[in-house]
């Protein structure tokens, strides 16, 4: 079935509690019960209600549980004269894992290596053995 097609000028009104929508990637969202359960907050929505609110879910980095979830809220999409070019989304990436070298070695074990040997040197002095 066709997608029910919004102006960006219809979805501007739906900016209150009891009615919000959002566009992310000029698909529309209704966002008014799914509010109160949104982990970001309601406020960030509501502020967001009757907008293009895709550049704020980008730099989110909203996770892949959170793309399949706003699958539920969808109503429909921006006419196709108004459609924005989609925001790319922000893939937090892991940094990458240090290769194991013998510098990362000594920087971790080198400090309380020295410090042992110190405190050896200075027991040692104090109390000679006969
Ligand atoms: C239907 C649309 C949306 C869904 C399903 C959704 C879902 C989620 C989920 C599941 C999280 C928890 C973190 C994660 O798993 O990514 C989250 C966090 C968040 N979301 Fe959304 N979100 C939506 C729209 C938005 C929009 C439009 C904004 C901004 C305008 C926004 C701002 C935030 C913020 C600020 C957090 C908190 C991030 C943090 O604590 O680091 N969200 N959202």
């Amino acid at each position: 079935m066709a997608p029910v097609k919004f102006t960006r000028k219809e979805i501007e009104a739906r900016n209150h509690r009891e009615e919000a929508a959002i566009i992310i990637d000029n698909v529309v969202y209704n966002v008014t019960e799914f509010m109160e359960d949104h982990p970001g907050g309601v406020d960030v929505l509501l502020n967001n209600a009757g907008k293009d609110a895709s550049q704020c879910f980008a730099d989110v980095g909203h996770s892949d549980i959170a793309m399949e979830w706003r699958e539920k809220f969808v109503i429909g999409e921006v006419v196709d004269e108004e459609r924005w070019p989609e925001v790319k989304r922000v893939v937090q990436e892991p940094p990458p894992a240090e290769p194991f070298s013998l510098t990362s070695l000594l920087n971790v074990w080198g400090p309380p290596l020295v410090l042992a040997g110190l405190a050896t040197l200075v027991y040692t002095y104090l109390f000679p053995t006969a």
